[in-house]
């Protein structure tokens, strides 16, 4: 039976995911967190599926033996191919996060919604019954940003090369009229200013990690799995590439220090199916 005190786990290709993880961290005090960037296999942008939905599947069986009550999938991308694979095999609940088409579609004021996103996002079927069901009346522009996740990875934030591929991006959505731009993957978080510098003050942008930080409340509220509220959280960081390489960028874009720990890819073996 889970406990209060157990951790949650939360995973992505690599220090996106940390976006998703600071909002978690801010709506949830006492919360120990696991998170797990899969760097051997970032980005996951250019991968096929069948790779995502494996990677995934391992990293959520290895979050389960070490105890997690809930697991987050800080990626639009793994949601997009693998949560529903992901849900079928695990009793451990899993809170998701994908693009926030539905408030875009209600807050757009030009009827044009611009989606920045990595093509297996915009390619899942997830994502076309997303818009199918909260699309309707509103044209949605869907963007892939090659290279960018790799930039935010390297921890490049706002060098000369991230700006001229945001702009490459951005540019066009805002010229054929979108006046709302949804983060859909959760690197982009974390270039978000120069994502608006680019786009221009009238444009909003919508990033779902606070959504789903509030959704990872409410799941363990209900769940009755909230920690005691009189303790502090504790983080926990692993990754499945080179620490040395990878703690400097979290620690700057955690703002603190950490220490990154290394999951040895055989600990993580892939796997398609989780049972
Ligand atoms: N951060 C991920 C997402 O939300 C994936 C980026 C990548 O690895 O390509 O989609």
């Amino acid at each position: 039976m889970p406990e209060t005190t157990d951790p949650v786990g939360v995973f992505d290709s690599g220090v996106g995911g940390l976006s998703v993880l600071r909002e978690i961290r801010r709506e949830l005090p006492a919360e120990d967190l696991l998170y797990v960037a899969d760097s051997a296999f970032a980005p996951y942008g250019d991968k096929p599926p069948g790779v995502i939905q494996s990677r995934a599947a391992a990293i959520v069986r290895w979050l389960e033996r070490q105890g997690v009550k809930l697991i987050v999938v800080a990626c639009n991308t793994a949601t997009g191919v693998a949560v529903d694979a992901l849900r079928a095999g695990t009793t451990t609940p899993i809170v998701a996060i994908e693009p926030a088409v539905k408030p875009a579609a209600l807050q757009t004021s030009s009827g044009i919604i611009g989606v920045l996103a990595t093509a297996p996002t915009l390619a899942s079927s997830r994502f076309e019954r997303l818009v199918s069901s909260y699309g309707v009346g509103v044209e949605v522009l869907e963007q892939t940003c090659p290279g960018l996740a790799e930039q935010i990875d390297k921890g490049e934030l706002a060098t000369p090369f991230t700006r001229s591929l945001v702009e490459r991006y951005v540019r066009p959505l805002v010229e054929r009229g979108a006046d709302t731009l949804l983060l859909g993957c959760t690197h982009y978080s974390f270039v978000a200013g120069v994502i608006q510098a680019a786009a221009g003050p009238a444009v909003r942008l919508i990033d779902p990690a606070v959504a789903v930080a509030r959704e990872v409340h409410r799941r363990l509220g209900s769940l009755q799995l909230l920690a005691p509220a009189d303790r502090s959280g504790t983080e926990r960081f692993l990754t499945t590439g080179t620490p040395e390489q990878v703690q400097p960028v979290m620690a700057r874009l955690w703002t603190r220090r950490v220490a990154v720990e290394r999951l040895a890819p055989e600990s993580v073996a892939a796997a398609t199916l989780l049972r």
